[in-house]
């Protein structure tokens, strides 16, 4: 069922993406190239996987919102494309292509990533059969997530971290806001969307964050054990900047027992919820085994 589920949702997603990129105009072709290139490279999609699975948990079809979550699949994307610049990680492979900047140029890379963030805002508002009063919900949410409260802000402390031994918390802030706060907005969206109840909306929020948290600890311990080919990205490129990581701050082992923990976090969180939350339960193990 959930691998199914998951097939069928990953074309969708597919799909959507490339017309949504087809309905707008840009000034320059080779920008349009540049944002397609990345945005239609591959990536496992789970940011918009998360934000239909939260409206399933609310009993509502997440596939409804394809639109909405297919903006946050822009704001991540946009959010690798800078990660991997020369002046941010410097890596040269991504979703098992070369690096935006390695293909167009530096420039040409940070203006796709910004066509990318500004094109999404502009997508959640192309959500049909939403009422503007919780559309409007949404776009609070995934703003407040992507700046400098959220993602943008986990960033710029992973670049301040390069060398710094951070203690366990500081990490785990870190990890919240970089990684966290995209799947907190894609899980809270759906919710929202979906119209969910305060209580609905805690639980969920709770998955989000412990989920969040699975999922970058992997990314850490896969940074040094997993296999470049099957990760589409370079391994070992956290020790080669000196980034505080899980993996630099415990051992292998430690990190594969918090990681276990926070996926367990955020299972029980999801102990108010009957089948329609099947399809994020089935995530959690997924991201917790997942070899890229
Ligand atoms: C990689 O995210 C960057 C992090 C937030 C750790 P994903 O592992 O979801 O990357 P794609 O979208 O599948 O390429
Ligand atoms: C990137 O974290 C997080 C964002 C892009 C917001 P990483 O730097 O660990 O991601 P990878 O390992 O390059 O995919
Ligand atoms: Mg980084
Ligand atoms: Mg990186
Ligand atoms: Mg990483």
């Amino acid at each position: 069922m959930f691998r199914e589920t998951w097939k069928r949702r990953a074309k969708l997603v597919e799909e959507n993406l490339l017309s949504e990129l087809r309905r707008t105009t840009s000034l320059d072709t080779q920008l349009m190239q540049a944002m397609e290139y990345s945005l239609m490279a591959g990536g496992k999609r789970l940011r918009p996987m998360m934000l239909m699975a939260a409206a399933d948990a609310c009993g509502v079809e997440g596939e409804r919102f394809i639109t909405a979550a297919d903006a946050l699949e822009m704001i991540h994307t946009y959010s690798l494309i800078h990660d991997d610049l020369p002046a941010m990680d410097n890596d040269d492979y991504r979703r098992g292509k070369l690096t935006n900047h390695k293909v167009f140029g530096e420039a040409m890379a940070i203006l796709a990533g910004d066509g990318l963030l500004t094109l999404a805002f502009e997508v959640v508002m192309r959500q049909r059969d939403v009422p503007a009063e919780i559309l409007s919900d949404v776009v609070r949410e995934i703003s407040s997530a992507a700046g400098a409260a959220g993602m943008v802000g986990g960033q710029a402390i992973d670049l301040r971290s390069e060398g710094v031994r951070l203690t366990l918390p500081e990490l785990k802030r870190m990890h919240l806001g970089k990684t966290g706060a995209l799947f907190r907005a894609a899980i809270r969206s759906g919710a929202i969307l979906a119209e969910a109840d305060a209580q609905q909306l805690d639980d969920l929020t709770r998955y989000a964050e412990a989920f969040g948290l699975a999922f970058q600890i992997t990314d850490d311990i896969l940074d040094v054990a997993g296999d470049a080919a099957v990760l589409g990205k370079a391994t070992g490129s956290d020790a080669k900047k000196g980034k505080a990581t899980y993996v630099s701050l415990t051992s292998l082992e430690e990190a594969r027992a918090l990681a276990r923990e926070a996926a367990d976090d955020a299972l029980r969180a999801l102990k108010n919820f009957g089948d329609g939350a099947d399809f994020l339960r089935g995530l959690v193990e997924y991201v917790t085994a997942r070899e890229k």
